[in-house]
């Protein structure tokens, strides 16, 4: 039995359901479930129940009976053993199963235009053709109507285990039926008569056999911690540091951070837990291309809605993904055909080492302080397709909490002719180029700055002009904008002026008479959607429009271009939503902040690209009477090696 409303779902609780569901007639032959996640405690329920409470474990499925747009919601009390809420979904479509595309894979292969296709490049063994299903999107072909559908494209692998992306077979387009399994149609843009691009000369492996000699003057570093971690995990309530979560998992979102919250101690002495985020998590990313031609132009992905970053996790393993004393976490979701799917070592979880943490030297006694800072990390990291993104988040010792997102894996590229060059890819080897694209990411932040009744405020710097109050012309000041509806909570970052938002609780006033607050911090880049808003993606990705949106909290309101972004028209999510323009003051706010990189494409992005990282950074302003930091113990004597200590 759970222990807790938010403990992770267990393989037991799958199947039950799976139980549940199969004796209600709700897995037909053929069906296939899409998910079962844990359905999440309404937040005053969860806000209501205490250890000890009776824990009442419910999950919500989603299933396919069959080939056409119609699924199942089922809300299903796993306690009770029954479903409570049945809901059926017409005209949408679910993310990408993985038994569908497998299927439209092998019928590729065995389709006569296929095979023709290929032979016209040259390929007649098709033995180690590698054939990508991708998200169709939207773009008004007849065949994407009343049907489920992937575009398939294809590369050429010299081996098994050679990297395919070296070697893309250009122009031919498969449209694939992924409910019926069968090929709709396959484009040849090259058209008969003509001579199609060919493959790319040279193949691109990264793999230790296939890259020359390795460095040889690395020397090991080591991390030891003889007394073990200084954080304690109880069923998925991880503590560290003044600090309390609990992890939690969701098959688009992959991880999600719950209750996060920091014991402060009061003057008088006495400690509490003061919430911080209630729910944090990245809740959609996409990815669209920028080349307009029809060979490249319909590429985009919703890496969270069409694929899923829980789904596409893939375990970790210590000594190569994590270092030092590790604690991984094995995570439940559902297969397709409704039974447990563990992913063994999901999550990891340990302390880094972060550098200095705060420093002063006293230059009249010459008397040095020093901190270390120490930071907890959470990490797990999906595999879509070619890319990988590892999503890590960091709780620090000063109250700081930080997402970082690493960006790596292998470009999608194509093959171009040999001489000449697109103005949408930049060249990576001869004969081979790789679109722009961009990586917007969407994080969803439930802040409860000690409780849930909070206001935003824009923060940023604000020039004065010259004048009797300025003559030296040197002015400048904070300007804080309350941001009070809907409307007015559509914002871009602006470096220029260090803008940020601050998310403050008006009734809970600090030492100095102001408003306690966290502050949602641009780091890094920050792009928006370049698409244009009136294109298919500008539309299905409306919330990739603005860096921040604020929305009241509401059941519901989840997945920033809504549940079903596969296929979709567009305008779900965000847009929907906030059409509504409710009010945001004093109110129980979520933030949902866009960030992510444009990528234009550089030959060291191949054969496998170097991690680039993006993120976020949350930090208290005025929630901490000091610096929190200030209670962290010097380096114990022995731990300094310089001419006297570091703390003396
Ligand atoms: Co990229």
């Amino acid at each position: 039995m759970a222990a807790h409303p938010l403990s992770l779902l267990t393989p037991d609780e799958v199947v039950t359901t799976r139980e549940v569901l199969a004796a209600a007639g709700e897995l037909p032959e053929g069906a296939s479930v899409v998910h079962i996640i844990l359905a999440e405690p309404h937040k005053a329920d969860l806000a209501a129940w205490s250890p000890g409470d009776p824990v009442h474990r419910r999950v919500t499925a989603l299933v396919l009976p069959g080939a056409g747009l119609t699924m199942v919601e089922l809300l299903v009390s796993v306690t009770d053993r029954r479903i409570e809420d049945r809901r059926v979904i017409e005209g949408m479509r679910p993310t990408l199963l993985f038994g569908e595309s497998f299927l439209v894979i092998c019928a590729c292969l065995e389709h006569p235009d296929y095979i023709a296709a290929l032979a016209r490049r040259g390929i007649t063994d098709l033995s180690n053709v590698q054939i990508d299903p991708w998200p169709a999107g939207s773009f008004g072909y007849g065949v994407e109507e009343g049907r489920r559908i992937a575009r398939c494209i294809t590369f050429l692998r010299e081996t098994e285990d050679d990297n395919g992306y070296a070697r893309p077979v250009e122009g031919v387009i498969v449209h694939a039926d992924l409910g019926t399994g069968e090929v709709l149609e396959v484009i040849d843009h090259a058209p008969l008569g003509t001579d199609p691009i060919p493959l790319p000369p040279q193949g691109s492996r990264y793999t230790p056999e296939h890259v020359g000699t390795l460095r040889p003057d690395l020397r090991p570093i080591s991390i030891l911690q003889p007394d073990g971690p200084s954080f304690t995990v109880e069923d998925n309530e991880v503590r560290w540091q003044k600090w309390s979560l609990r992890l939690g998992w969701d098959p688009y979102e992959g991880l999600v951070l719950h209750q996060v919250a920091y014991t402060d101690t009061a003057p008088d002495g006495s400690e509490r837990a003061r919430s911080i985020l209630h729910r944090a998590s990245i809740s959609e990313m996409v990815v669209p291309y920028g080349d307009p031609g029809e060979v490249q132009g319909w590429k985009n992905a919703f890496d969270a809605g069409e694929w899923g970053l829980g789904r596409m996790t893939q375990s970790l393993t210590l000594g190569c993904d994590c270092l030092g004393v590790i604690h991984y976490t094995d995570i439940t979701m559902a297969n397709e055909q409704g039974e447990p799917w563990v992913v063994p070592n999901a999550i990891c979880m340990h302390e880094e080492d972060y550098g200095i943490g705060w420093k002063h030297v006293d230059l009249q006694t010459g008397r040095a302080e020093v901190r270390r800072s120490r930071r907890l990390v959470i990490s797990h990291i999906a595999t879509v397709g070619n890319y990988e993104y590892g999503f890590f988040w960091y709780l620090y010792l000063d109250g700081n909490i930080q997402l970082e997102v690493k960006l790596t894996g292998i470009l999608s590229t194509q093959a171009v002719r040999e001489g000449e060059s697109s103005p949408y890819a930049n060249p990576i080897l001869p004969g081979l180029a790789a679109p722009v694209h961009q990586h917007l990411f969407c994080a969803r932040l439930d802040l409860d700055v000690d409780g849930t009744d909070n206001r935003v405020e824009e923060v940023e710097a604000e020039v004065m002009p010259m004048g009797p109050h300025n003559p030296w012309g040197n002015a400048f000041r904070p300007k804080v904008t309350v941001l009070g509806r809907e409307s007015e909570a559509k914002r871009e970052t602006d470096s220029r002026t260090s803008r940020a938002w601050r998310v403050v609780n008006p009734s809970k006033l600090n030492h100095v008479g102001r408003p306690v607050g966290y502050k949602l911090v641009p780091t890094m880049s920050t792009p928006t959607l370049l698409a244009h808003p009136e294109s298919s993606v500008g539309k299905r990705a409306g919330f990739a429009r603005h860096n921040l949106w604020v929305t009241p909290y509401a059941p519901g309101e989840q997945r920033a271009a809504g549940d079903f972004p596969n296929q979709h028209e567009g305008g779900a999510g965000l847009p929907e939503w906030t059409a509504a323009d409710r009010e945001l003051d004093d109110t129980d706010v979520v933030l949902w902040y866009t960030f992510g990189v444009t990528h234009l494409p550089r030959p060291e992005d191949f054969p496998v690209m170097p991690v680039e990282y993006t993120g976020f950074l949350l930090a208290p302003f005025g929630f901490f009477e000091r610096n929190p930091a200030l209670d962290v113990p010097p380096s114990p004597p022995g731990a300094c090696h310089d001419p006297g200590d570091c703390h003396t």
